[in-house]
């Protein structure tokens, strides 16, 4: 039976509701922390970033702050002309330590910042053209591989590669393989690949900075249940949820889950019937990976890489490792 309705089907919206109907009917019950990020979800992330418990931005941010010639110097060694890609747009922060110590050099960037969000890439780009009129930005709105091979061929001078804020950790082993095997593939011998690796510390500084004290993980968390409230027509009560990330220090993953406090159901418009959950039930929403040294040669010896520099930051808790590509790549085990 067919019929005729005034909502329009939106493509995201049923991608979303497809996902979260498969997710929340599996045993161990999973939504991914890619639908975190809505308006709302990104504004509670940058205060995320802001908050004293998440050490994270701060750490990395003062390896560019701080080394920012020698980091410059292992990207893209003393070309004058080079194109810097970023996997990801953000708000540019780390960035800009790059970017301003080549212009002031006399050196001629062009930066190329790749993201899903046509949005975000036009405010980085009236942020950047303000504090750099002489810059040259192209922003490439698309998938990574797509874009990056789009953006790859015939430009002057070395090629350099970021992908910053230990957004490689969001990915479990294979897939983080695979992205860092689907950029080598495209990479000459002068060109570089810069990634940021949150390292294994004390288990206690990792876990608050996923349960900060100001409570903004909770709530892009929780935010979640919102989003599937407002989007999907979905009856989740919150108050009925809590947020309980763990951390479990031999695999070196912090996990992210919502946890039922209650024995209940949820209706999501669409799902076959009710979704149920026990008391104290978990759904699992995130994994931030964090590494040790031979964690990241593992990474890099699958994907076809090879480390060309290590920049740590004073408390040593965060690592830029930058790789060139290196012909012998290992098949994934
Ligand atoms: N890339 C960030 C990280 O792993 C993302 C992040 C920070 C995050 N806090 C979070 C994701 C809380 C989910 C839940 O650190």
């Amino acid at each position: 039976m067919t019929t005729l309705t005034d909502t329009t089907t939106d493509t995201a919206t049923e991608q979303f509701r497809a996902h979260v109907i498969r997710g929340l009917q599996l045993k161990e019950k999973k939504i991914s922390s890619r639908y975190f990020y809505d308006d709302e979800g990104d504004r509670l992330f940058q205060k995320i970033m802001a908050s004293p418990d998440y050490y994270v931005t701060r750490a990395e941010e003062e390896i560019l702050r701080d080394q920012t010639d020698a980091v410059l110097a292992a990207l893209i060694n003393g070309h004058e002309q080079f194109s810097l890609f970023e996997l990801g747009a953000g708000d540019g922060t780390k960035t800009k330590h790059l970017l301003r110590a080549a212009l002031d050099k006399g050196k001629q960037p062009t930066y190329l910042p790749i993201d899903i969000s046509e949005h975000v890439l036009e405010e980085l780009g009236d942020a950047l053209k303000e504090e750099f009129p002489t810059l040259q930005y192209e922003p490439m709105q698309g998938e990574y591989f797509d874009a990056i091979k789009r953006g790859f061929s015939d430009r002057p001078g070395p090629k350099a590669v970021l992908f910053l804020g230990s957004n490689i950790g969001n990915l479990d082993r294979k897939q983080a393989i695979a992205l860092l095997k689907g950029v080598s593939e495209h990479l000459g011998p002068n060109d570089r690949f810069l990634v940021g690796f949150d390292r294994k510390k004390d288990p206690a500084t990792i876990l608050r900075a996923y349960n900060d004290r100001e409570g903004h993980t909770r709530e892009f968390n929780l935010n979640l249940l919102r989003r599937m409230n407002t989007e999907l027509g979905a009856d989740f009560n919150v108050d009925r949820f809590i947020h309980a990330p763990v951390y479990d220090p031999l695999s070196g993953r912090a996990l992210s889950y919502i946890v039922s406090t209650t024995e209940q159901t949820v209706i999501i418009p669409g799902a076959d019937g009710p979704i149920h959950f026990e008391a104290w039930e978990a759904l699992h929403t995130e994994i931030s990976q964090k590494y040790d040294k031979p964690m990241i040669d593992d990474l890099a010896a699958h994907a076809g890489l090879r480390r060309t520099a290590t920049f740590t930051d004073s408390k040593e808790y965060f690592r830029c490792v930058v790789f060139a590509p290196n012909t012998k790549a290992q098949q994934p085990t």
